[in-house]
């Protein structure tokens, strides 16, 4: 049994729920982003859900589980709680918080000290679970030193019934928590952009453009995987944050900035940390095509690349006979480096071959 202690961390205390933190728990579960993410909460949430929280709270200790809210200066700002421990002392953590008090670390600082005070009593592993598309969450796993240990597909429901894939992290006592820098920070302001293309993080509203383009026969003649389905094409949209925050990928829409129109996708994928280097992948729908606007994209891309990630170097790969797109790399500053002979698998069961590229750090795109 956890005992019903109250825990300091840095400007946090944490303590057991009282009928005062009803009002609000209240606020916090009707927030939006909340009432998304924990699907499983009543909607809209009132007073008696709150209450029958806090008694379930009582019985949570009881089973030998936790429940904490967290205050800053005596107001509330959170909860975080522990599932009752299996056999073997491994329980899971989950965590909100209040709306006003979000990206202040309030999350990671009270997830590191509940797991720490968890494993000074005994337990021997704390699991988290987070949606693919809940970056914050991912986030506050990484720096409350949980690490990932894989995806569970189809693991629970969004509130709109889709199936979402949940990251399980695990932490165990003698794992050192780092600072957990990413090595792929995201955007600063969310995008990027020239005034004339707008670069932002493919989202699930894309999958029907993105879903479109690639069935476009051009695109899915220079495509290796044959295209998805519009469910697909939906999941993959979702793991943008997931692929971002773990450093495996970045994965862009390329808006015409000037309508916000979906014209085309970009990726920086095949990330190597031990070498620098990573891969630009792209396509671009029919109608933005001969405007410079991939030139316009990759130079973005690649510019924040070597100005905010430790890359050293960027390379490219096209069939052999893609003109329009050695013409972008070329402008974007690429060097032909060689050919891979007999790269690509095509549809008939012949194979092309690619012509290799690289943009190094400190190398500029011609004049
Ligand atoms: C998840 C949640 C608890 C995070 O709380 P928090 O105290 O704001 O988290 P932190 O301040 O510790 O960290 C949030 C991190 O996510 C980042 N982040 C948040 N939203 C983001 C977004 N849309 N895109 C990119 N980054 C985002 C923040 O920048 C921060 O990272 P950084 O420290 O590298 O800058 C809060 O968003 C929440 O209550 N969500 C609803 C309930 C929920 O999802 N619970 C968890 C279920 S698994």
């Amino acid at each position: 049994m956890l005992p019903r202690d109250v825990i300091s961390t840095g400007s946090l205390i944490l303590r057991p729920p009282a009928d005062g933190d009803a009002e609000a728990i209240v606020r916090t579960c009707n927030d939006p982003v909340t009432a998304w993410f924990l699907a499983a909460l009543p909607s809209p949430y009132r007073m008696a859900d709150a209450r029958a929280f806090l008694a379930k709270a009582e019985d949570k200790w009881e089973a030998g589980g936790a429940e904490f809210v967290i205050t800053e200066n005596g107001q509330y700002v959170g909860s975080i709680g522990l599932r009752q421990p299996d056999r073997w002392g491994a329980a899971e953590i989950g965590y909100m918080v209040a709306p006003w008090a979000r990206g202040k670390n309030v999350a990671a600082t009270a997830a590191r000290a509940v797991a720490d005070w968890a494993f000074d009593h005994g337990l021997r592993r704390i699991e988290l679970q987070a949606a693919v598309d809940n970056v914050a969450s991912l986030r506050v796993a990484g720096k409350a030193g949980f690490r990932e240990e894989g995806r569970r597909r189809d693991a629970k429901r969004l509130r709109d019934g889709r199936p979402v894939d949940m990251v399980l992290f695990g932490r165990l006592p003698g794992d050192t928590v780092t600072g957990n820098e990413p090595y792929l920070p995201f955007f600063e302001a969310g995008h990027l952009s020239d005034g004339v293309v707008r670069l932002t993080p493919l989202a699930v509203g894309d999958a029907p453009d993105y879903h479109r383009m690639m069935a476009d026969p051009i695109v899915a003649a220079y495509s290796v995987s044959p295209p998805g389905t519009l469910e697909d094409d939906e999941r993959r949209c979702r793991y943008t944050g997931y692929w971002w925050v773990s450093g495996q990928r970045i994965e862009l829409a390329v808006r015409d900035a000037a309508s916000g129109a979906f014209a085309g996708h970009l990726q920086l994928t095949q990330v190597v940390p031990a070498l620098g280097q990573a891969m630009v992948g792209y396509s671009l729908v029919r109608e933005f095509r001969g405007r410079g606007f991939m030139t316009r994209a990759v130079n973005l891309l690649v510019d924040w690349a070597f100005a905010n990630t430790a890359l050293h170097r960027i390379v490219a790969g096209t069939e052999a006979g893609n003109a329009a797109s050695q013409r972008v790399l070329e402008r974007a500053g690429f060097t032909r480096e060689g050919v891979h002979r007999q790269l690509f698998p095509k549809a008939d069961g012949e194979w092309v071959d690619d012509v290799a590229w690289a943009r190094l750090r400190g190398e500029r795109p011609p004049r």
